[in-house]
């Protein structure tokens, strides 16, 4: 059985993600959307959160799974007895930190791959952190995160003022 991870901080989900979830789902068996619970960058939303809001975002996609990791990567990709890391890539910028990375883990398992998908161009330009700032600052997110998660957003966003 063919299963990849997709890891990340997601706070939160935006449909940046969501198109790498949707076209990694029909390369692999199973794809397991891994949030990240020790990041180092302090989360707006709780990890529980985080996934409940990408599991809400998830209809019609049964092979992809939603679960979180502590400490290594490394470590939970073989709990999980996956072959292959999924990470998107949007711009240049994301590349130097991104090869880094992925040369780390390759030193830590060389069975292990890491595959880059490129984002689609019409999300090239979008991170959480700048849907963080535009919904705080009362933007517009509309088409940027999944439809039914954007309450949620606007809500949470409102308790930390
Ligand atoms: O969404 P992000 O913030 O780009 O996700 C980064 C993440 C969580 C995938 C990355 O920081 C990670 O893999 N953290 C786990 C710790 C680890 O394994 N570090 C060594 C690999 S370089």
């Amino acid at each position: 059985m063919k299963i990849g991870v997709y890891p990340g901080s997601f706070d939160p989900v935006t449909e940046g993600h969501m198109d790498i979830i949707k076209r990694s789902a029909k390369m692999f068996d199973k794809v397991i959307v891994a949030v990240a619970r020790n990041y180092s960058k302090k989360p707006l939303f709780t990890a529980e959160e985080r996934m409940e809001l990408i599991q809400r975002s998830l209809q019609g996609l049964p092979n992809v799974e939603v679960d979180s990791f502590e400490g290594l990567l490394m470590d939970y990709i073989h709990s999980k007895d996956a072959q292959v890391i999924i990470k998107g890539l949007r711009a240049i910028s994301d590349f130097e930190y991104e090869f880094q990375m992925a040369l780390m883990n390759r030193k830590l398992d060389s069975k292990v791959e890491t595959i880059f998908m490129m984002t689609s161009y019409k999300y090239s330009f979008l991170s959480s952190s700048m849907i963080k700032e535009v919904a705080s600052l009362g933007g517009c997110i509309a088409g940027l995160v999944p439809e039914n998660i954007i309450p949620d957003i606007y809500r949470k966003l409102k308790t930390i003022r």
